[in-house]
């Protein structure tokens, strides 16, 4: 998801359906303010979430949001879907037409969702320099043998996309029961690397990324705005 940055005077243009020249004479006139101070450069920089003002005119003032949801199973992490209930449709929020969704989770998987408007944001954590891990606990239908942890580990080459599977980490919890952690999002993986082994998966719950992990108290359907620790952790996260 690319950022909404761009220079002061196109927002403006856009904002005010004026030309260039005329932004021009309102900087020159020192009527241009960017976050309170006023701008003397045409070509600044600017991004969705300044606030921009001509004389006291607002323009434009985003605020940041970031959300965190457990997502229920059967509900489709997207913000429009024609046949299922979406992730949008249990947020109640004044802006949430905004939102994006920031590391999808499949319809039948739960657990851990983070939302928000600041693409910046979600393109960083998203990005795979960021390295930010995911932690599912998952069950399976058929029971897990120890063989399985080199297999995760070792990596599964996916024809499709023609990649390997970066070293994930699996551990054991019961003959059942099993916490994977990754440090990619590939299409379905965690439910493809199972299929290896002919292992279905009967649940997949997501609980953490980096080091945001579930809050206890968030049920499923719920949601809650995130702490700035939480927000500024997401992009100085490394792996576990
Ligand atoms: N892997 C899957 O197969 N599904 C998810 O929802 C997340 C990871």
């Amino acid at each position: 998801m690319k950022s909404k940055r761009g220079r002061l005077d196109r927002f403006i243009c856009k904002a005010l359906q004026i030309p260039k020249k005329q932004v021009r004479m309102y900087l020159l006139e020192k009527r241009i303010k960017v976050n309170d101070v006023v701008a003397d450069a045409l070509d600044m920089q600017v991004t969705e979430f300044d606030k921009i003002q001509l004389d006291h005119q607002l323009l434009m003032e985003h605020q940041p949001i970031y959300i965190l949801m457990n997502k229920p199973v059967g509900v489709v992490s997207a913000t429009k879907d024609d046949l299922h209930k979406t992730v949008l449709d249990l947020i109640d929020h004044p802006d949430k037409a905004q939102l994006h969704i920031a590391g999808r989770l499949d319809l039948n998987s739960s657990g851990l969702l983070l939302l928000t408007n600041d693409s910046k944001w979600s393109s960083q954590l998203m990005s795979p320099d960021a390295k930010v891990t995911k932690q599912y606990y998952v069950k399976l239908r058929n029971p897990v043998s120890e063989d399985y942890i080199s297999g995760f580990n070792q990596g599964f080459y996916f024809e499709y996309e023609d990649i390997t599977t970066k070293p994930a980490k699996l551990e054991i919890l019961s003959d059942f029961e099993t916490l994977v952690t990754l440090s990619e999002g590939k299409y379905h993986q965690i439910k493809r690397m199972f299929g290896r082994y002919r292992n279905p998966v009967e649940s997949l719950h997501r609980i953490s990324l980096g080091h945001i992990n579930l809050p206890d108290e968030l049920k499923p359907g719920e949601w809650r705005l995130m702490k700035e620790n939480e927000i500024d952790q997401i992009d100085t996260s490394s792996s576990k």
